[in-house]
């Protein structure tokens, strides 16, 4: 995987931008509290075919965290920024539940930078009072008992029981993303989760091709959440990824790879 940084928006960002020449952008973005090797497996598969991008969002992996209180609205900053610093004018976008946060506001706001979005194990919801306090209970725990107590807790509510009998070596990777987060960054983006606004709203005037997918087992953003995203979203269709749970690209990434590439391959773009 090839590995840069780059100074984008007031700090450092860590990409990996694996070209092919003149082929239509991919960009990757994270969930939360995971970095860009999350998107390994995916850029594998596309690397032949597509300029492959994944980044760490500020303070996660090894972008640095910079000086400003993290929102949704920051991060798309950073986004936009990094798109225009490598020169991409436009490109297919994939979230995961928090990156499928930032996809959403990013297309709501910067409609024309993009080609396509891929939301996966996302929701348009905004945080309701409970989930808030949920939050701030979760803010105050990691101060309290540490990042590894957090790590171990909200690993079992990541995968699908299958996958955790099953995924020993995604399991191990994911813990190991979560406890390299700083307990900064976890609690600073806990904070703008909790903060964000609803997208549900502006679902119907996106007018760009979307592939949802989800896990048929993810507890933190259920199919439900996505087929309501799919009935507000004209131009959108539904995947359900069979034995997955929120982390549905690692859990089942054949089937997820597969949806995909046949996505991505039946929309239209100018090649540059
Ligand atoms: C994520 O995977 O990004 C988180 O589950 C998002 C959230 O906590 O809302």
């Amino acid at each position: 995987m090839n590995s840069f940084s780059i100074t984008v928006n007031n700090h450092i960002v860590s990409y990996t931008d694996n070209s092919k020449y003149g082929a239509p952008v991919i960009i990757f973005i994270h969930g939360f509290p995971f970095n860009k090797s999350m998107w390994n497996l995916q850029v594998e598969s596309l690397l032949d075919y597509y300029r492959v991008i994944t980044y760490d969002i500020r303070g996660f992996g090894n972008s640095d965290t910079g000086n400003e209180d993290f929102t949704i609205e920051l991060f798309v900053k950073d986004l936009v920024s990094l798109m225009d610093a490598l020169k991409i004018d436009k490109t297919f976008l994939c979230g995961l539940s928090m990156g499928g946060y930032i996809a959403l506001n990013a297309i709501e706001n910067y409609a024309g930078r993009f080609n396509a979005l891929i939301l996966s194990d996302t929701h348009c919801i905004a945080d309701t009072p409970e989930a808030k306090e949920k939050r701030m209970k979760t803010i105050e725990n990691i101060r309290k008992y540490g990042v590894e107590k957090y790590a171990d807790e909200s690993i079992k509510l990541f995968f699908a029981p299958d996958s955790i009998a099953e995924r020993v070596e995604e399991i191990a990777s994911v813990r190991e993303m979560i406890v390299k987060t700083s307990e900064k960054s976890l609690c600073n983006t806990l904070r703008a989760l909790s903060l964000r606004k609803e997208t549900c709203s502006k679902l119907k005037d996106i007018n760009v091709p979307v592939l949802i997918m989800v896990g048929k087992e993810d507890k933190i953003t259920p199919p439900a959440a996505a087929q309501l995203m799919h009935e507000k979203i004209n131009d959108s269709s539904l995947k359900i990824i069979e034995r997955a749970g929120h982390l549905s690209n690692l859990e089942n990434p054949e089937e997820f790879n597969d949806q995909l590439k046949k996505f991505v391959a039946s929309v239209d773009v100018i090649r540059t």
